[in-house]
């Protein structure tokens, strides 16, 4: 049995109607990063980072998985083996029926304690109260891995993608480290499929990458298909 790895960034959500970072239309081009998605802008003015994530929140709940979300799960089934790892916080992947996901960059749907980046509670509804605390005593914030925070996750996200036979990456533009240098422990054996319409910067990966340049409700169906032969 082939064991599969999948890695998503923000495209694989975006026909679900959730905005993208760095395309035109992106979040990036509405919002300073340096004021809503860092400690210090945390620090500074906490509740514009709680306003910012619950808006976001609203939208996470309002969206539903598309084509890709579910041909992925449908792939799962398949290939019982296969793991998750994305950057988005958005819960698509869940809500699509996937499972043994490793989210990079935090959560939507939970808040952690402030003084520790792992102790997590789920967040019922969209709507953080800034003020709320943990029940270590700390004060609750967004579970959201800022810039220029550590990624809990990521050593074992490596381990992860260190076992795929068949690398799956799904929109996202390569932009953001560590989570863009994963594809480095990817097995040299291990052929990349990348779904994506636009041209990430695909570096010293662009001659083991098949680019399949496409939208992902388009793309990957058509891989699953595909790789379950059918
Ligand atoms: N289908 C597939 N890919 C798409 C689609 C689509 N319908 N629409 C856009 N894309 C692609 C773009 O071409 C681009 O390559 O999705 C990618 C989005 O790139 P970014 O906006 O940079 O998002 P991402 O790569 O996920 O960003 C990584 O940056 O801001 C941080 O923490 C945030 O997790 C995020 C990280």
């Amino acid at each position: 049995m082939k064991k599969i790895v999948v890695f998503t960034g923000a495209g694989v959500s975006a026909e679900s109607g959730l905005g993208t970072f760095r395309d035109s239309d992106g979040l990036w081009e509405k919002y300073r990063v340096e004021d809503i998605c860092t400690h210090e802008a945390w620090l500074r003015n906490p509740q514009l980072c709680v306003d910012f994530y619950n808006a976001r929140r609203r939208d996470t709940l309002a969206a539903q998985p598309n084509a890709a979300h579910l041909a992925l799960t449908r792939l799962q089934q398949a290939f019982p083996t296969m793991e998750i790892i994305t950057q988005n916080i958005d819960d698509l992947h869940e809500r699509a029926g996937s499972r043994n996901i490793t989210h990079l960059h935090g959560e939507i749907t939970k808040l952690r304690s402030e003084n520790n980046e792992t102790a997590t509670v789920p967040l019922q509804g969209w709507e953080q109260h800034y003020g709320d605390r943990h029940p270590d005593g700390s004060l609750l914030r967004p579970y959201i891995v800022f810039f220029g925070e550590g990624v809990p996750y990521f050593s074992q996200a490596c381990a992860i993608a260190s076992t795929a036979d068949i690398m799956i990456v799904v929109g996202t533009s390569l932009n953001v480290y560590p989570a863009a240098s994963l594809l480095q422990y990817v097995p040299d054996k291990a052929p990349i499929y990348f779904v994506d319409p636009g041209m990430p910067e695909f570096g010293m990966y662009r001659d083991r990458i098949t680019h399949i340049r496409k939208k992902a409700s388009e793309g990957v169906p058509e891989l699953v298909n595909q790789l379950i032969g059918q």
